[in-house]
């Protein structure tokens, strides 16, 4: 039964969350394009948004590439300049330090939005869940540090990769590599790959199109005193 269980949640779930994501997204872009960005709340209120989100956003993209990067790039490959020891303490330091960034620059922003009325009363339910949900992933993701600190031969790392290698790759038998990994980086996998499947209903569509337009634009939408 664990073992079924376990095939479900991360050999076939991972497919369903990707599906409804890439199809979600497709759809919302068409029915509604111009729901298509974040929301700024800038001109509601300022103060903290600067700090809180530079934070938050260096944190959470240093993090995304170190994620791509550590569990997509294969063993061989990295092999002749470090060892999987090595890279596992970096992914540990590394990811330590911008999930510390991203944890106070959430606390930040999480304050902005249950504390100052003008904020709230436009915050919708999906983004304070949205934000919520990803500090739980960021607190879930920390507490796998001192789990991974226990093995530093970087075996469960290779392991963690090896799933996610095997499911973009489409190769079968992908869950097993996961079936005797501590919880915590279950319930990790699990939570990120839920935040996937709401992916297009949440304002986290912007990540896709911000960057587009923030780098012909310049700098945040502009908001002027009188
Ligand atoms: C790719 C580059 C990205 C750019 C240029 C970008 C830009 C922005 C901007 C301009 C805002 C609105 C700030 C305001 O209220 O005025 C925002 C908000 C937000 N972004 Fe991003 N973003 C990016 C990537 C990401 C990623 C990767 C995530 C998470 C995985 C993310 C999560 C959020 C969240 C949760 C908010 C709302 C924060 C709040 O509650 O105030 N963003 N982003
Ligand atoms: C589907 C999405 C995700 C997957 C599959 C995933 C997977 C993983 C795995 C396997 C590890 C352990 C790495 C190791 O010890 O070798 C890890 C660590 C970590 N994750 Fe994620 N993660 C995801 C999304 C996220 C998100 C959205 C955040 C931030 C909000 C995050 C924050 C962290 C942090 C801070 C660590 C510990 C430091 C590190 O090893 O980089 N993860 N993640």
């Amino acid at each position: 039964m664990a073992e079924y269980i376990n095939t479900f949640l991360f050999g076939i779930y991972p497919y369903i969350a990707i599906f409804v994501m890439i199809v979600g997204s497709i759809l919302r872009y068409d029915q509604n394009p111009y729901s298509w960005k974040a929301d700024s709340s800038q001109l509601l209120h300022s103060k903290g948004l600067r700090l809180g989100n530079n934070l938050f956003h260096i944190g959470i993209l240093l993090l995304f590439i170190g994620h791509f990067v550590g569990l997509l790039t294969p063993h061989w490959v990295y092999e002749p300049f470090i060892s999987a020891g090595q890279k596992q303490i970096l992914a540990m330091s590394a990811g330590g330090l911008f999930g510390s960034m991203a944890f106070v620059g959430m606390s930040i922003l999480i304050w902005r939005r249950t504390t100052q009325d003008r904020v709230r009363a436009t915050t919708k339910f999906m983004d304070m869940a949205i934000l919520l949900i990803l500090f739980v992933q960021l607190i879930l993701g920390m507490l796998t540090i001192p789990v991974s600190a226990k093995h530093l031969d970087g075996s469960s790392m290779i392991a963690l990769a090896e799933w996610a290698q095997h499911i973009v790759t489409f190769r079968g038998g992908a869950a097993d590599f996961i079936m005797d990994e501590a919880l915590i980086f279950k319930l990790h996998i699990f939570l990120g790959l839920t935040i996937f499947l709401i992916f297009p209903f949440t304002r986290l569509v912007h990540m896709v199109s911000a960057p587009l337009k923030y780098l012909l634009r310049s700098g945040y939408q502009v908001v002027r005193k009188r």
